[in-house]
């Protein structure tokens, strides 16, 4: 569905990300983890068009190259991704936040009403109806979180990309999302590629996880195998420890 080959992306004389080449299949939840400052962020940046990434890089989704493309126009191709710092708009209703997920999503002809319906139908999936007619602004951190899952689910992605989702969140509110998160992919079949440092979310629910480190792809595996990979251990979980 994702392939990613050679993915360069340089600031000034820093190589944020460094020829990193890897792929996501249909159906498959792959985790992106590394310490801060790894690249993780500038790696989503420069596969959805909101960074340019140098010469020599190749993204396909779905056997197009859309390297060259804007980032709402990736969108309407179905790839999707939520921000690291969460992007209500809090003079907006949650419905009305959702309701512009429809209309700038994977739909090109899609009417206010069509777009609502969906929206209403994306927030019930996420289990954020009862709140559609609050003010964003005054909805607690963890339906922030929920909102844009539901406002990305609205657009009809076949790939999201979710950064840092779980931060922030309780213990209760984490294992709630991660749950929404395998929904979405279990009943919906979404792919999802996932940033977190929050390890026991995104391990958990993971087939399959991408460690970047300095810019550079230091291992891949399943979580198991990440768990029990000693330059893994070394460069980041080593931290926790
Ligand atoms: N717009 C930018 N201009 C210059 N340098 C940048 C820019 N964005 C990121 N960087 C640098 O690129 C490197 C990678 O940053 P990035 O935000 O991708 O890391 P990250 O893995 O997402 O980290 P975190 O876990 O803290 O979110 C860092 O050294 C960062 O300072
Ligand atoms: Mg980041």
């Amino acid at each position: 569905m994702l392939a990613v080959t050679d993915l360069r992306k340089e600031f000034g004389g820093l190589v944020a990300v460094d020829d990193v080449t890897f792929e996501i299949a249909d159906g498959e939840i792959v985790g992106l983890i590394g310490p801060n400052g790894a690249g993780k962020t500038t790696l989503f940046n420069s596969i959805t068009g909101v960074l340019e990434p140098e010469d020599g890089t190749h993204v396909e989704f779905d056997g197009t190259d859309i390297v060259a493309l804007e980032t709402h126009d990736i969108a309407r191709k179905g790839l999707v991704r939520t921000f690291q710092i969460v992007r209500v708009f809090n003079e907006m209703t949650v419905l009305e936040n959702v309701t512009t997920g429809a209309l700038f999503g994977n739909d090109e002809s899609i009417s206010r009403d069509e777009a609502e319906e969906r929206a209403r139908e994306a927030l019930e999936f996420i289990g954020l109806a009862d709140k559609a007619d609050v003010l964003a602004a005054n909805i607690p951190i963890a339906q922030k979180k929920q909102l844009e899952l539901a406002r990305a689910l609205a657009s009809k992605p076949r790939l999201l990309l979710l950064d840092e989702i779980a931060s922030g969140l309780t213990p209760g509110e984490i294992a709630e999302l991660t749950d929404t998160i395998r929904r979405l992919r279990d009943e919906r079949g979404i792919s999802v590629f996932w940033i977190e440092h929050i390890m026991d979310a995104v391990m958990s629910v993971a087939d399959r996880i991408i460690v970047l480190n300095s810019g550079r792809k230091l291992a891949e595996g399943t979580p198991e195998e990440i768990r029990a990979n000693d330059s893994v251990v070394e460069a980041y979980l080593g931290d926790e420890a």
